[in-house]
């Protein structure tokens, strides 16, 4: 039995061994967290087969100038200035065969962007404010404020408002808008674990009238335009007359001469 014992122990540890000899990639950090510059490093172990080179992946593209012809077991990464732009996930590739790879994840504090710093509404009508986010990670929360003096939270679910927020964006639907009560500035924030970041939406309402105004603009103006003609119209009838009256009696003058003259000599002719 103790045997038997000693031989699975042995057996145990030479399949442990082995399993350990597989090829291994210790990162350097594993992860980087709400920082703004960093060195990712990837040290390949254990690995039998030649390397013959290696590169890094954002979000699964290759970064062209982290290419490397090296055999080296080791490669860095260096990130500047890191924002949200550059949150996401690295991997370091090294070409063996078959390839091996590890991910080190950047997160960032949230980015938090309006979709439109102006909106504007009818009153009466509803209206929709949209905030999106890209960064990594995307909030976790978001919340709707309205600059009033001091800046008021907006409660979801009541007749007025509607919040619906995924973790890429939140929406805020405001229904029968109000020029009083409802123009003005709003505030999306959204937060992560790393951070809250905001933005401004500035907006209008116009009344009912002023959506109206280039109806109306257009009735008046054809309303003007009727009323013109038709006081021209009136106003010319009588001229009109006259002068037909000229034109019409002219020829008939010169006619009756003609008559007349023929007349005369007719009248000649016969004595
Ligand atoms: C890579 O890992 C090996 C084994 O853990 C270690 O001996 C070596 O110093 C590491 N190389 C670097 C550059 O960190
Ligand atoms: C707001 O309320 C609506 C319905 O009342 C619900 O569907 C929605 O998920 C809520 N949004 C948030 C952010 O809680
Ligand atoms: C993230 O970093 C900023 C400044 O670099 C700091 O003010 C903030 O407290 C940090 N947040 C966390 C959660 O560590």
């Amino acid at each position: 039995m103790k045997l038997l014992l000693a031989l699975c122990a042995v057996l145990l540890g030479s399949w442990r061994v082995n399993a350990s000899t597989g090829p291994i990639i210790t990162t350097d950090p594993m992860e980087v967290v709400n920082q703004t510059s960093a060195v990712l490093s990837c040290n390949l172990t254990g690995s039998v087969h030649p390397i013959k080179g290696s590169h890094w992946t954002f979000d699964g593209k290759v970064i062209e100038d982290s290419k490397s012809a090296s055999e080296s077991p080791y490669t860095i990464l260096r990130l500047e200035k890191i924002t949200y732009h550059k949150g996401g996930k690295y991997e370091c590739v090294f070409e063996t065969e078959p390839p091996v790879q590890k991910t080190i994840e950047v997160k960032t504090d949230p980015h938090v962007s309006a979709s439109k710093h102006s909106e504007h509404g009818n009153e009466n009508d509803k209206v929709v404010l949209t905030c999106t986010s890209n960064s990594n990670p995307k909030p976790k929360d978001w919340t709707w404020q309205k600059k009033d003096g001091n800046q008021l939270e907006i409660t979801n679910g009541t007749t007025k408002y509607e919040i619906k927020s995924t973790p890429e964006k939140s929406l805020l639907t405001i229904h029968s808008l109000s020029i009083e009560e409802d123009a003005g500035v709003y505030i999306c924030m959204g937060s992560n674990d790393y951070g809250t970041k905001q933005d401004e939406i500035h907006l209008r309402v116009r009344s009912r009238l002023a959506a109206l105004w280039p109806f109306l603009g257009i009735v008046a103006e054809v309303i003007i335009l009727v009323t013109i003609i038709f006081i021209y119209e009136k106003r010319r009838k009588p001229d009109e007359i006259n002068d037909d009256d000229d034109s019409g009696a002219a020829p008939l003058k010169s006619n009756s001469n003609a008559n007349h003259k023929d007349k005369c000599v007719r009248q000649r002719n016969s004595n």
